[in-house]
């Protein structure tokens, strides 16, 4: 177990970098926003932001997206309307984005609202059903015995799934089994991987992005994973609740054995795969 943060922490020591300090507004905007929002591309997480100018005006525009809880806790009609057309979700305050940068964003979304086809419209991910192909595929990609094109680490080193079956994964991140609803399906659940924006996730695959190939496998995992899962009712709830807290000391104990067993058996592979090229 203390193996196994470690390990998480070196992770993301490794992946995050830091932020460019004068961004550029297409940069943020990418970085962002791009994981709940599209111009031109329809809604997904949040509304699709194409002519949003001329829906309200641009003060208004501004002074919400810099700090999003405060307009709709204050009870703004038009803000609690956007959240409730959002399924409740509510847009988190972004780090980053000062008064001036909210202008640049304005000016950037108008400019692109104009063009046929903004570069932001979005991931295009095949609306094909998921196939068996697609879920052992995506199994390979969380599990990392198929590695990801651009280098990001497995997804197991920091989530579990119910699917998984086992042990699972890491607890650095939340467990995915039900994230297919939580993100709102295909489509949202799509463009959030294409571009997370929340801070562990976003540093560790702004500079390793998931392609589309290797995001519709892991949305079919997703969505099988979500759709084998029922939702436990409050007594099964309250079971699993007093039988966790017995059974986690004795999980924890066994867990951090079998993981100092399993972290020996990288290790040994990789001094291994050293001794070779040594050789
Ligand atoms: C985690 C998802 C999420 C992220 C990230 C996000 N937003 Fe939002 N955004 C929303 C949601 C949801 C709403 C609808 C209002 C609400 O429910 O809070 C919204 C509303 C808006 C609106 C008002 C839309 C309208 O129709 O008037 C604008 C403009 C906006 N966002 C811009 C941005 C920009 C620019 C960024 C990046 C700096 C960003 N958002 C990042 C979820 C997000
Ligand atoms: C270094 C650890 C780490 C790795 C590796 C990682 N994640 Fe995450 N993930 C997190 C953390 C922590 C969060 C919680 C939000 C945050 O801080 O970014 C998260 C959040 C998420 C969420 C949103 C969950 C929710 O309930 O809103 C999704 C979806 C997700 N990760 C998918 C993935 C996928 C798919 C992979 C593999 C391609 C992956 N993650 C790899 C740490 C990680």
């Amino acid at each position: 177990m203390k193996f196994r943060w470690l390990a998480s922490v070196l992770l993301l020591a490794l992946f995050s970098c830091p932020r460019a300090l004068a961004q550029q507004p297409a940069d943020f905007f990418q970085q962002n926003c791009t994981s709940c929002h599209t111009i031109g591309g329809g809604r997904v997480t949040g509304p699709d932001l194409k002519d949003v100018t001329k829906q309200k005006d641009r003060a208004w525009i501004e002074h919400f997206i810099q700090n999003p809880k405060a307009v709709l806790d204050g009870g703004d009609p038009f803000a609690l309307q956007l959240q409730q057309d959002a399924r409740g979700v509510v847009m988190p305050t972004i780090p980053g984005l000062t008064p001036q940068m909210a202008k640049g964003l304005l000016d950037l979304i108008e400019a692109e609202s104009k063009l046929a086809k903004s570069r932001f419209a979005g991931v295009s991910i095949s609306d094909r059903p998921f196939t068996a192909a697609d879920i052992a595929m995506g199994t390979e990609i969380f599990t990392g015995s198929r590695k990801l094109s651009q280098g990001g680490p497995p997804c197991i080193s920091c989530h579990t799934l119910g699917t998984l079956g086992g042990l699972g994964g890491g607890r650095l991140g939340p467990d995915l089994t039900r994230v297919y609803e939580r993100l709102g399906g295909r489509k949202a659940a799509g463009s959030w991987l294409s571009a997370p924006a929340t801070p562990t996730m976003q540093a560790v695959f702004r500079r390793h992005p998931l392609q589309s190939e290797e995001i519709l496998p892991l949305l079919s995992v997703f969505e099988d994973a979500s759709r084998r899962s029922q939702p436990a009712d409050a007594g099964t709830q309250l079971y699993f609740f007093m039988a966790g807290i017995a059974g986690a000391s004795l999980g924890l104990l066994l867990m951090g054995w079998v993981w100092r067993n399993r972290m020996q058996a990288v290790r040994r592979t990789l001094v291994s795969a050293a001794q070779r090229g040594a050789e």
